[in-house]
């Protein structure tokens, strides 16, 4: 995996990924607090402060840095609104393999951005980054996240379960390989 300590934001038809700031902040909070974008969400705090300082811990790390996520905030080109946040991280142990996590304020879905964002963070993933794998994981009852990896070319590759004593967790793991089908 490459380290890309020179980011520059990735632009697609209507959207710009950049890197979160800390003053994203309040409208990262603004989504991640509504109880249907938290539903399979593992987030423990939603609040400002706590958004603030993960991105500045985030903004120490370049993308393709292992130790943990680097997030990119999702703006529309035209009018500039945050509409979400997506994020890669390095698989632990797993060369080449790169995780990637997504979210679109409520507002802005069902519009495609989800799909779009993320296929351009796959493409980014592979062209720069020299990722041979791009993974997911979702809680199996996702269907809008599972719709999105579909969409940009993933195919399931594992089902898993957790059981503990707060009960069981059914989860997936989807992947696209670099020269794979193609979405
Ligand atoms: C997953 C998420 C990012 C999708 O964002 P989005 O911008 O609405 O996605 P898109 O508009 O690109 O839609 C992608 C596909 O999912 C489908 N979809 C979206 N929401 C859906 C829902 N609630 N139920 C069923 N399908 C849904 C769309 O119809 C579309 O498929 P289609 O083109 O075949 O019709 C968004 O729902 C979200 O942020 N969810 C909460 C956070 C989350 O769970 N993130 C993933 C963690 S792994």
């Amino acid at each position: 995996m490459q380290v890309d300590t020179a980011f520059e934001p990735l632009v697609t038809e209507r959207l710009r990924l950049r890197r979160s700031m800390p003053e994203d902040a309040d409208a990262i909070s603004a989504y991640r607090g509504d109880p249907e974008v938290q539903r399979f969400q593992g987030w423990d705090r939603t609040d400002p402060p706590a958004i603030r300082d993960e991105i500045e811990r985030m903004l120490r790390r370049s993308p393709g840095e292992p130790g943990g996520w680097v997030q990119f905030s999702v703006e529309e080109r035209v009018s500039g609104t945050l509409v979400g946040d997506v994020g890669l991280s390095a698989a632990e142990g797993e060369p080449g393999v790169m995780k990637v996590g997504y979210t679109i304020a409520p507002a802005a879905q069902g519009r495609g951005y989800g799909t779009e964002a993320v296929r351009a963070l796959v493409e980014y993933a592979f062209d720069r980054l020299g990722a041979d794998v791009v993974r997911m994981y979702a809680d199996a009852d996702n269907i809008a996240s599972i719709r999105v990896a579909e969409k940009v070319g993933m195919r399931l590759v594992e089902r898993l379960v957790h059981r503990s004593k707060l009960g069981s967790w059914e989860g997936v793991r989807y992947e696209v390989t670099n020269g794979g089908p193609s979405p």
